[in-house]
């Protein structure tokens, strides 16, 4: 019996060609995972080689039927995941393309190649307003886009990912399922959220897990950092601000920067006030 590597949630293993988790189980097994538009292709394979033209059922077609209806539901589904992303605040980054970055914010092609580089984790950092949530949303519109079958791309506002998560809130168990378990997490505006105890164990959990099966993550932050992720700035007699290892330690740092490409966006700040 053969095995299909499909999944009509949403879920997949990359967007390289690979199809989704490998279900090891019976053929009508999978059919039904793939819902009722699966099923129905399925039936329609099976009734169609029962038919007279056949002497036997082509079971390999019949499967192979059903593997092209549930990917273009996968697909379906992965563009809506994306579509719901790009609502709300970040409305305005639908607009997002690799070929708007400037070359401040794409240094050497490292952002809008990343991509299609073998680099796991895209860290873009800089100072407000230098188009860091931009450049990730372009590479987020990049993955969304890839055809035949788009990466299954979520973005979170940290903030917001934290408070998502919290017990109390609905559905807080899929929040972490799927921002473990998405193709590609974008991660935005990490530091700018509240840290206690239970968040870095969350932010740990989530990072481990993409880290340990090489899935694709993009964190836009503020904080200031070096090539390891250690350096601290001084503010002018002021606190020391600090960085990814001051703020998440070692344990999630160092998961951060494993095979991460790292972009300083530079340049002029993009947001200005009206000239009067
Ligand atoms: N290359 C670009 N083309 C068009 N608009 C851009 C570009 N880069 C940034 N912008 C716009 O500039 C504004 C600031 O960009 P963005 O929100 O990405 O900055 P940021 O670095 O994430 O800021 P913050 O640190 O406050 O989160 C946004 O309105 C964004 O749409
Ligand atoms: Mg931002």
């Amino acid at each position: 019996m053969s095995s299909l590597t499909l999944d009509v949630s949403g879920r997949g293993r990359g967007s390289s060609g690979a199809l989704g988790h490998r279900f090891g189980d019976s053929a009508r097994a999978w059919v039904d995972r793939a819902g009722a538009e699966g099923r129905a292709a399925y039936e329609r394979g099976l009734a169609r080689s029962r038919t007279a033209e056949g002497l036997f059922p082509s079971r390999e077609d019949d499967l192979r039927e059903a593997q092209e209806t549930v990917r273009a539901l996968q697909a379906r589904n992965r563009a809506r995941w994306w579509e719901r992303c790009l609502s709300g605040v970040y409305a305005d980054y639908a607009a997002a393309a690799v070929e708007t970055l400037t070359p401040d914010q794409d240094p050497g092609g490292r952002v809008s190649g990343w991509l299609e580089s073998g680099s796991r984790t895209l860290l873009i950092a800089g100072e407000n307003s230098r188009g860091k949530t931009w450049s990730a949303f372009a590479v987020g519109n990049q993955a969304a886009a890839v055809a035949p079958l788009p990466m299954w791309v979520v973005a979170w506002n940290s903030a917001d990912l934290d408070a998502a998560l919290r017990p109390s809130s609905p559905n807080c168990d899929k929040v972490m399922e799927h921002a473990s378990e998405c193709d590609l997490l974008i991660l935005d505006d990490l530091g700018a959220e509240k840290v206690t105890e239970w968040t870095l164990e969350q932010l740990y959990r989530i990072v481990d897990a993409r880290v340990r099966n090489r899935r694709r993550l993009v964190v836009t932050t503020n904080l200031p950092y070096d090539e390891r992720g250690f350096s601290g700035s001084t503010a002018p007699a002021g606190p020391v601000t600090p960085n990814l290892v001051g703020r998440y330690g070692h344990r999630i740092t160092e998961r951060l920067i494993h095979e991460a490409t790292m972009v300083r966006v530079t340049g002029p700040s993009w947001r200005r006030p009206v000239p009067f």
